[in-house]
């Protein structure tokens, strides 16, 4: 079969239609939401590339294992049934349920971080930043400095800088640094993969400074994947055996589900230590439920437990990401700004390149976003000065965050080849169009992660 017509291992048993509507709607739906698409009904939206997490199709065996759910509120079958799978990959012997990754975040930060600590990764998502954060943590981001260049091409984008990680290390030592995380693949950057040899490195010095090592695990079967693809000496291993390599560098994990657990919620935390499990559950019992359900039904832990296995599946992974890699590939041939190699989960566009007319003080990702749904009815997120922009304490200046991207995410095994290429072909068009899109002003700012609510008029 040629290669590049990345064939579905899948077919289709049940349908969800998706609505058209015209132009003129979608004109009138973008002024009511306020320019901003997070505030779009999802029926309004063509093709919903908001986000990968929580929107998997589940596969037939899934939906089977629903109906053996064990809803026991205390030692659920079903939860057994997660916590041999989960072991089984991480090789972590201590395993909590949680509703969902944040929920993760919530219990582990309470117990290991304290005013004044410093949290190194390669890049921390949001969510995690915010716990880091309120704990009264400072989330360090090391990753290196190609992965923060959208053109420069580098295998391993989300790798860790281990130079600037060692003289932190060197500096603070393990009464500042509480534990060192690693989220595979980064999704900050792009979904970009971290090497094996990368982690082997981080796992050396955390061992050096004794310094506990943990991942965040979204999306650790897509990045298992890019290092069988990537990287001498995995070609001819499965999914698991790297996986639990991987982890054998660490102390535990967090994992939110709803990526690649191919469920649509759900999460866990698993550890090395009994005595830390211990802590975790007692928070959980508080937080999110006894610790054999931890906030998921039976039923959810059932899927999980199927879904895990099915996101290490080679021809699954193969066709994930080359469609995220085909739809990179078809915009760079056409001269769309995109960020280069293709990660996991999503596909960058450089928002400051795309709309080169656009300052970035009127929003040239939103104008992007904005672009694309009336356009087209896809929805995608802005990653760029309305999500990121600070406000300097002293000055009260803005300060503009370096990169200015738009991520259209790719649910998993939801959307077909033909789909992308609808994709594809709407991005060219207004790529083509650039120089007729103007920029957009804020009118409404709320106080707190403002992007997710606030409102734009056009300029
Ligand atoms: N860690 C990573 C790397 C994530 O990407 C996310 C969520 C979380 C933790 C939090 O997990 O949503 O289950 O509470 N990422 C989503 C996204 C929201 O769109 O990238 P959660």
């Amino acid at each position: 079969m040629e290669k590049n017509i990345n064939p579905e291992p899948f077919k289709i048993k049940m349908v969800e239609p998706l609505r058209f509507t015209t132009r003129a709607e979608r004109e009138k739906l973008i002024v009511e939401a306020g320019y901003n698409c997070f505030n779009l009904k999802a029926e309004d939206v063509y093709i919903d590339l908001l986000t990968d997490s929580g929107v998997s199709a589940m596969s037939q065996a899934q939906w089977a294992a629903l109906l053996l759910g064990d809803e026991s509120y205390a030692g659920s079958r079903s939860f057994y049934r997660l916590k041999e799978t989960v072991t089984a990959i991480t090789g972590f012997e201590y395993v909590l349920p949680v509703h969902q990754g944040r929920g993760a975040e919530h219990i582990f930060t309470e117990m290991m971080v304290k005013p004044g600590d410093l949290i190194p990764g390669n890049m921390h998502f949001d969510t995690t930043r915010g716990h880091l954060a309120l704990k009264g943590g400072r989330p360090l981001d090391l990753v290196i400095e190609e992965g923060l260049c959208p053109e420069v091409v580098h295998p391993f984008k989300g790798n860790l800088d281990i130079t600037k990680l060692e003289s932190i290390l060197k500096e603070y030592g393990p009464e500042k640094v509480p534990f060192i995380l690693i989220t595979v693949t980064c999704n900050s950057n792009g979904g970009q993969p971290v090497s094996m040899e990368n982690i082997k490195a981080a796992a050396k010095l955390a061992s050096q400074y004794r310094v506990p090592l943990f991942f965040d695990m979204a999306r650790f079967a897509e990045n298992c994947f890019f290092i069988k693809e990537r990287e001498a000496g995995y070609q001819d291993k499965e999914i698991i055996e790297i996986a639990r390599e991987m982890f054998s560098y660490g102390d535990g994990c967090l994992m939110s589900s709803k990526k690649d657990g191919l469920v649509n919620i759900g999460g866990f935390i698993a550890l090395k230590d009994q005595s830390l499990y211990q802590q975790a559950a007692q928070l959980s019992i508080i937080y999110e439920g006894f610790p054999t359900y931890g906030g998921m039904a039976g039923r959810d832990m059932e899927a999980l437990a199927v879904g895990l296995k099915e996101a290490m599946e080679i021809p699954y992974l193969r066709h994930r990401t080359g469609q995220v890699a085909q739809l990179v590939s078809q915009l760079e041939k056409a001269g769309v700004p995109v960020v280069v190699p293709a990660g996991g989960h999503a596909v960058y566009l450089d928002a400051k390149k795309f709309f080169p007319h656009i300052p970035q003080e009127e929003f040239p990702g939103i104008a992007l976003v904005v672009a694309l749904y009336v356009e087209s009815g896809i929805r995608a997120t802005e990653l760029g000065s309305c999500a990121f922009a600070e406000k300097d304490a002293g000055t009260g200046e803005t300060i503009y965050p370096r990169l200015e991207l738009v991520r259209l995410a790719i649910p998993r095994r939801v959307y077909t080849n033909t789909h992308l290429e609808f994709v594809a072909n709407s991005i060219i068009k207004v790529f083509q169009n650039r120089h007729q899109y103007k920029g957009f002003k804020m009118v409404y700012e709320p106080p707190v992660l403002r992007h997710f609510t606030c409102r734009f008029e056009p300029l």
